[in-house]
């Protein structure tokens, strides 16, 4: 028989390289041929032809080894260090203690708008992040059937719960429970942290969930000029310099008159720049004097007494103090971005 082992040993060499298993190597089917015609060989030729087979296996073995062991680079690992997985350790001096964790950015500065708010005489209570028809809709004067539900639209379990769309989902029952304060000749502050939910396509600028902060205050005599006063002196507070307002008027259920609230741009003092998109002014939340209807609900004499009440979203004015270019950063978890408010 007219096989050459040295031939099809350069065939099986050069084939090596190419495979993503080295180890098929040994299986192919060259090498078993030759495995399986050495019994059929005249006893003179076996010997010689089986020493060359068993010669080339070791061969094609010793390959396959090496190779393995290439990738099995050791690596000396202490799981007692503390290091930091972003650097390229070369010498022990690189060690670095384990970072520490810090507040949230939006809790921080939820934690500064409160506070300014308690100055204010405001109190602070959470929202609930599941509501019910009445609370959503019923005693915010949305009619059953009204279109302005669809607005507010977001999702219902099958016992008819909501995801609440706003913080004003909290007016009904904070202004009941405060009631007290106003037979005490004292009015209704809160204001009323939350997270809420939007059926809202995401962009840079647009969340499906984020942080609201809603303000009710309710008393007698109060009017639209409280309403303006009490934003601005927040704005200017949490900006930390003076600004202008500017209000034109809009629709919400709940309140009326109705607000659209808009403040001087406080990086180009309405001289125009990107974060106003040129136009000296950014509208920044929905307010009004609350409806009647509103306080009748919540068993309040609209006769006697009225409220103005606003809303308006963490997030976007967080993006506005620390020029943010893109509202999911801020629950994107990106130690990068995050580590800039440290
Ligand atoms: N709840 C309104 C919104 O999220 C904002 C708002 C709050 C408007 C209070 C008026 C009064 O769209």
């Amino acid at each position: 028989m007219n096989i050459d082992v040295e031939n099809i040993s350069e065939v099986l060499l050069s084939r090596f390289d190419g495979l993503d298993n080295k180890a098929d190597i040994l299986k192919s089917r060259e090498l078993k041929t030759l495995y399986s015609i050495i019994p059929s060989l005249p006893e003179a030729e076996r010997a010689i032809f089986g020493k060359k087979v068993n010669e080339l296996t070791l061969k094609l073995k010793e390959l396959v080894e090496k190779h393995q062991q290439k990738l099995e680079v050791p690596e000396p690992i202490d799981i007692t260090a503390p290091f930091d997985i972003n650097q390229n350790l070369t010498n022990a001096n690189q060690l670095l203690t384990s970072d520490n964790g810090s507040q949230h950015p939006l809790m921080r500065e939820l934690d500064i708008v409160l506070d300014i708010f308690y100055r204010m005489g405001f109190s602070a209570i959470e929202s609930r992040i599941i509501d019910d028809d009445f609370h959503m809709f019923g005693s915010l004067n949305f009619p059953e059937g009204h279109p302005a539900r669809d607005d507010y639209d977001t999702f219902m379990t099958k016992d008819k719960l909501i995801a609440p769309a706003h913080t004003s989902s909290m007016q009904n029952r904070v202004i009941q429970q405060n009631k007290s304060e106003l037979e005490h000749g004292k009015a209704i502050a809160c204001v009323i942290p939350g997270v809420v939910f939007r059926n809202e396509d995401v962009d840079s600028r647009h969340d499906h969930t984020f942080y609201q902060v809603e303000g009710v205050y309710v008393g007698k005599n109060i009017n639209a000029g409280n309403l303006m006063a009490t934003l601005r002196t927040f704005l200017e507070e949490y900006f930390g310099r003076q600004l202008d307002i500017k209000s034109q008027p809009f629709y919400f259920p709940f309140t009326e008159p109705s607000f659209e609230f808009a403040l001087s741009c406080p990086f180009c003092d309405k001289k125009g720049c990107s974060v106003c998109s040129y136009s000296g002014f950014i509208e920044l939340l929905g307010c009004g004097m609350i409806h009647p209807n509103v306080l009748t609900q919540a068993e309040i004499d609209p006769d006697v007494y009225s409220g103005f009440a606003f809303g308006f979203g963490l997030d976007r004015l967080v993006m506005m103090k620390y020029d943010i270019e893109d509202v999911r950063n801020l629950k994107s978890s990106k130690l990068e971005f995050l580590r800039q408010f440290s």
